[in-house]
């Protein structure tokens, strides 16, 4: 289901360095959510040409919706200046979204703001496991605590050792594998970040023989299907390719479907 509807800003919460929490009231569109989704936010005072900018829903409570967004141009510098009672207009849920029936022990692994959709997945999957979180420095790292409180196990990983142990995710994320193949158990992954931490991701659970649930990050304009901006080549199960357009067909897929 996907709605256009104007919202009432609630108030933002700065988590850390650039990064930002916002809770808008979007009767309609918040009951809808699902995690995975995203919505479309029409930003005031950007050019004609791209009015709106995806993000990802980070939670739905009712009818209020939330945001983690990071500053880093223009329109997340117009988002920044909302306040409380302001309007915002939002188009969504949009998406197709993680499916939250697990066949294996779910591996969450988050870069950056990709914390947000897995955040709002760790609230409604019906099992818990590990989330892998992250970030260039102990600044990007988000949200630990919404999955602590979920029942999580957290694992945190920085590029600098500024917080949790150094190095790339995939350090953390190749000992879990490790542990969970000993105990014979089938992990399933889902990501959310970079590409470079979504060809990992998706490598692995290709040779791991498991799910592996990736959502894209591509720039779009339209978000709903219509202009192209999205494109992705994606494999069918026939070996054969096609192209994809991530707003419409994703922004999930699964590893094997996503030709890099
Ligand atoms: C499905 C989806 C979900 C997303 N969820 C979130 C989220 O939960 N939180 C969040 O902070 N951001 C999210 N993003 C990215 C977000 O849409 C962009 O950061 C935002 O559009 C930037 O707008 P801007 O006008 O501030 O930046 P611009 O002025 O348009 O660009 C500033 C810089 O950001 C880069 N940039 C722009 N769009 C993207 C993008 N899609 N991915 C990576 N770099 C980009 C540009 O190349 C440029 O270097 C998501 C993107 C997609 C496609
Ligand atoms: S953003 Fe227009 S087709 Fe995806």
């Amino acid at each position: 289901m996907m709605k256009d509807v104007t919202g009432r800003v609630i108030g933002q919460t700065p988590l850390k360095a650039g990064y930002w929490a916002l809770d808008v009231e979007v009767p309609g569109v918040a009951e809808a959510a699902q995690p995975g989704q995203f919505v479309h936010v029409r930003v005031p005072g950007l050019e004609p040409v791209a009015l709106r900018r995806p993000f990802s829903i980070y939670g739905a409570q009712g009818s209020v919706l939330k945001l983690l967004y990071k500053t880093v141009g223009r329109g997340t510098a117009q988002m920044n200046r909302l306040a409380p009672g302001d309007p915002m207009q939002v188009i969504g849920p949009l998406g197709n979204g993680f499916p939250l029936a697990p066949q294996g022990s779910p591996l969450l692994v988050a870069g950056g703001y990709g914390v947000a959709p897995l955040s709002f997945l760790a609230a409604r999957l019906p099992v818990r496991g590990v989330a892998l979180i992250g970030g260039r420095t102990a600044d990007d790292v988000l949200a630990v605590a919404d999955f602590e409180r979920l029942g999580w196990t957290v694992r945190v990983a920085t590029q600098d050792g500024s917080l949790g142990e150094a190095g790339l995710v995939t350090v953390p994320l190749d000992r879990e594998l490790a542990r969970l193949r000993e105990a014979g158990v089938t992990p399933e992954l889902f990501a959310c970040g970079p590409d470079g931490l979504l060809r990992a991701v998706g490598e692995r659970a290709v040779q791991t023989g498991c799910r592996g649930w990736l959502s894209l990050d591509k720039h779009m304009v339209c978000g709903v299907g219509a202009c192209l901006a999205c494109v992705q080549t994606l494999r069918r199960a026939d070996g054969t390719e096609w192209i994809g357009r991530v707003c419409h067909d994703g922004p999930i897929f699964e590893a094997r479907e996503i030709v890099w």
